[in-house]
C-alpha cells in the first residue's frame, strides 16, 4: 500500500491564524473565482474576510476547522452565525485547501467535519454559495424551492442549503454574517 500521510481535523488554536490566512490567500490566489482585495495588490478577499469573521459577533469558535497535514494547516473551512429571517442559521466559507494538497480528500474531510459539527450544535441549515455541481455531494440543494431565498437573487441554484436534524422548515431571506456584506462594500474593483 503507498504510504499515505496523516491528516487531522481540529478547532483552530490561536497559532493557526497566521497560517489560516496564508491557506485562504494560496486557495483563492489561484480559485476560478475570488473576491477583489480589500487593499490594492493585496490578499484575496476572502483572506480579509475570514479575519473580519474572528472579530465579529457572528463567529462561532467551534466551527472553525482546519485540516493539518504533516503538520502543515493545508486545509480551513468556517461557518459563521447567519440568519433565515429572525431564525439562526449557518452560512459556510470561505472554504480553502492549499493548492498543492488539492484534490486529495482535504475539502471533503473539512466540509463533513463542520456540517457534523453543526448538526452535534443542534444549528438547523446551513447556506452557502458555490457550484452545485460540487457542493450536491454534501447533501446541499437549491435554497429557493425551501422557500429560503438568496442574499442576491441573481445567484440563482448557486445558492444552496443543507438541512441539518434541526432543520423545522424556516423560510424568508438567507442573510449572512455582516463581513460578508463589508467585503463587498470595501473590495478594490
Ligand atoms: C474547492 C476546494 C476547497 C476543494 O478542495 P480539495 O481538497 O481539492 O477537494 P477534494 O480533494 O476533497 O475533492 C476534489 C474533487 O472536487 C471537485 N471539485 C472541486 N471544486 C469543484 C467545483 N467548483 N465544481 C465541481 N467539482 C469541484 C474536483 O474536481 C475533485 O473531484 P475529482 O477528485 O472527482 O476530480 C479547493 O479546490 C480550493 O481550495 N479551491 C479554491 C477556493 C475555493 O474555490 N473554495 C470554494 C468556494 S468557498
Amino acid at each position: 500500500m503507498a504510504d499515505r500521510s496523516l491528516v487531522m481535523i481540529r478547532r483552530e488554536l490561536p497559532a493557526d491564524i497566521d497560517a489560516i490566512r496564508a491557506v485562504t490567500a494560496a486557495a483563492f490566489r489561484t480559485a476560478p473565482h475570488s473576491a477583489p482585495p480589500v487593499e490594492p495588490n493585496g490578499d484575496p478577499g476572502e483572506a480579509t474576510l475570514v479575519s473580519w469573521l474572528r472579530d465579529d459577533d457572528s463567529w462561532v469558535p467551534q466551527l472553525s476547522l482546519v485540516a493539518v497535514e504533516d503538520d502543515v494547516v493545508a486545509g480551513h473551512v468556517v461557518a459563521t452565525r447567519a440568519y433565515v429571517d429572525a431564525e439562526p442559521a449557518l452560512g459556510v466559507g470561505p472554504l480553502s485547501v492549499l493548492p498543492n494538497h488539492q484534490r486529495s480528500g482535504i475539502g471533503t474531510a473539512l466540509m463533513h467535519a463542520v456540517l457534523g459539527a453543526a448538526d452535534a450544535l443542534d444549528e438547523p441549515l446551513v447556506g452557502l454559495l458555490g457550484d452545485p455541481a460540487y457542493y450536491r455531494r454534501f447533501g446541499f440543494v437549491p435554497a429557493r424551492p425551501l422557500g429560503v431565498s438568496a442574499p442576491d437573487p441573481a445567484w440563482g441554484d448557486a445558492f444552496q442549503v443543507r438541512r441539518l436534524t434541526s432543520y423545522a422548515g424556516a423560510t424568508g431571506t438567507f442573510r449572512f454574517a455582516a463581513p460578508f456584506d463589508r467585503l463587498s462594500a470595501e473590495a478594490v474593483s
